[in-house]
């Protein structure tokens, strides 16, 4: 690897390397930069502010704080754009779009002339989606969130995005909130600049990040209109020009051992399903495959203290009063690897020691009396899923975790949209909901359908839950007896494309199983007169791209020539 520092860098191709620094020089020189500030470290920041992104829109002031920090240690702050993408506009989904983001953003580090970079993450994808740019790219890199948005209220209830949006919609389905109210409630649910301030998947991979070591302490949860926030990120800016002269790289902090923290304070803090496709899709770019039975394992032995909705009745912003994820940290310490390397410098039991001792507080639970024994999420397997399905069973009702129900299936999206509300459904409270070919290549994009809405006439009886499977995904806002991410998904002809209406399926949370009673000769028949769904292929364009490289949830719907090591065997 070359060892050229700052403006030399990475030259542009002309065949002459000389010639090649003088245009670039004259060229930054139009920018008005002295040849003072073009001799220091140069620190990328990348600029994820977006008109379409109301999560990011605190990142300009984000910059001039974090620019405010490298300039203060000695460096020369550039920002420069990437791709940003919020959830409730990216069509047809942000999962879709997700590797795009990290294609530009290890591309764009690793063409540009930085010598470390601040990654500017915050709405659900973009966290991880740098992240993974960064890993492959390997220049030093640290990560900062937008931070959580503050709660609103209505009528004296506060409200948070958006376990509060799919509630209130919920009761507005079964006629309790009429058009003109659920109207204004729109207007309060997100009540300005950062991320959904549950226990989502932005809070989520904001915490798994901070716990991988790849965050300054304390940034995960600190709210995105506080000026702590900005307090952080100017620390940020700050520690990027230390890094840049400590080389200190993502491939040094990212690995196995900080891998399993973040598992472990996935498991801890309640954290969104989507995390695990997350951390398996950075693993995969960091040359090692994701462990979903070591998750189970970490799971069973971490219960959840975190006390947030969707599974709890905080907010992040109470979070963030608690301590932070430090509190967190210190409750479950006994079962972290303390040693691993941080991008402090120090360790992550030397980052524990240096915070302020832990108040009284109740966001965050004592490890002698949590929320949730035994782990938020859970691995299943069966006949059903020979690859893996999950469940979030600290956020379902505890009587359908072991449930034998009979099976009403929707083929795509669109056949539930049709035929789920209609009064001449065949459905009853214990009858099982099976959405088909809603998976990375089903739909396409994996998208966050896999909460699929009560049916309307037993929403109107007032049921509230029921078991319900997808290859999809779910919002980490979301809650119910919800089976997720099931592999092979139906667009790849897994077992889910051959469930038929009326078949038995059986869940067992406790025993992690997940199982079709039909015999193997009437699937193997089943099978035979299977086809993929006619859109699962492209012709052109990032389609085809995606089409032909998307890989299942288990290898975190990475491409496969984006991770370190492609499988040799994909379809
Ligand atoms: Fe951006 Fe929820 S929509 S974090």
């Amino acid at each position: 690897m070359s060892k050229a520092k700052g403006m030399r860098k990475g030259l542009a191709g002309y065949g002459d390397a000389g010639f090649s620094l003088f245009l670039r020089k004259a060229f930054i020189k139009a920018m008005g930069y002295s040849d003072d500030a073009l001799d220091r470290p140069i620190i990328g920041i990348t600029n994820t502010y977006s008109g379409f992104n109301a999560c990011h829109r605190n990142v300009p002031d984000m910059i001039e704080a974090i620019k405010r920090g490298v300039m203060l240690a000695g460096g020369l702050p550039v920002d420069f754009p990437v791709i940003s993408m919020h959830e409730a506009f990216t069509n047809p989904t942000s999962m879709y779009v997700r590797n795009l983001m990290a294609m530009d953003a290890e591309e764009m580090i690793r063409a540009q002339p930085m010598d470390a970079v601040v990654l500017i993450g915050g709405c659900d994808k973009t966290v991880p989606a740098l992240l993974m740019g960064a890993a492959s790219a390997d220049v030093p890199a640290i990560m900062t969130v937008t931070g959580p948005m503050i709660t609103g209220s209505h009528k004296g209830e506060r409200l948070g995005a958006c376990t509060d949006c799919r509630r209130l919609w919920g009761q507005h389905r079964a006629g309790e909130i009429d058009e003109a109210e659920i109207e204004e409630i729109s207007g309060k649910l997100a009540p300005g600049a950062g991320t959904c301030m549950v226990m989502g998947t932005a809070s989520t991979m904001a915490l798994v990040t901070e716990a991988m070591g790849m965050m300054l302490p304390g940034g995960a949860s600190i709210p995105a209109v506080h000026a702590d926030r900005m307090r952080h990120a100017e620390a940020t800016g700050a520690r990027a020009v230390e890094i840049a002269a400590e080389n200190l790289r993502p491939s040094a902090i990212m690995n196995k051992a900080s891998m399993r923290n973040a598992m472990r304070v996935l498991q801890a803090v309640g954290g969104s399903t989507n995390g695990v496709v997350h951390l398996a899709a950075i693993a995969g770019r960091l040359g090692f495959d994701f462990d979903l039975e070591d998750l189970d394992q970490l799971g069973a032995e971490t219960p959840v203290l975190v006390d947030l909705k969707p599974s709890g009745q905080h907010y992040m912003e109470d979070l963030f009063r608690a301590g932070g994820l430090t509190t967190v940290l210190r409750e479950i310490q006994d079962l972290l690897d303390q040693d691993c390397m941080t991008i402090t410098g120090r360790t992550l039991r030397d980052n524990i020691e240096a915070q302020p001792p832990t108040w009284k507080q109740d966001a965050v639970r004592p490890i002698s009396d949590p929320i949730h024994q035994g782990g938020g999420i859970r691995l299943l397997r069966g006949n059903l899923a020979p690859n893996g399905a999950i469940i979030k069973q600290a956020a379902a009702t505890k009587s359908l975790l072991k449930h034998k129900g009979r099976a009403v299936v929707f083929t795509s999206l669109a056949d539930m949209a049709d035929r789920l509300d209609s009064p001449d459904l065949d459905v009853a409270a214990d009858d099982v909901l099976v959405l088909q070919n809603a998976g990375p290549k089903g739909a396409p994009g994996m998208p966050e359908a896999g909460y699929i809405p009560i049916p309307k006439k037993l929403a109107a009886q007032g049921v509230k839950d029921m078991v319900r499977l997808s290859d999809a995904r779910m919002s980490g806002t979301a809650f119910g007896a919800i089976v997720l991410h099931i592999s092979p998904e139906a667009a790849a002809g897994g077992p889910l494309a051959l469930v038929r209406d009326g078949d038995e399926i059986e869940l067992d949370v406790e025993a992690g199983r997940l199982s079709l009673h039909v015999t193997d000769e009437e699937l193997e028949r089943r099978k035979a007169e299977w086809s993929p769904p006619s859109h699962v292929k492209a012709e052109r364009g990032y389609a085809k791209l995606y089409y032909d490289e998307v890989l299942q949830a288990e290898d975190g719907c990475d491409f496969n020539f984006l991770r370190a090591k492609p499988r040799s065997l994909h379809d």
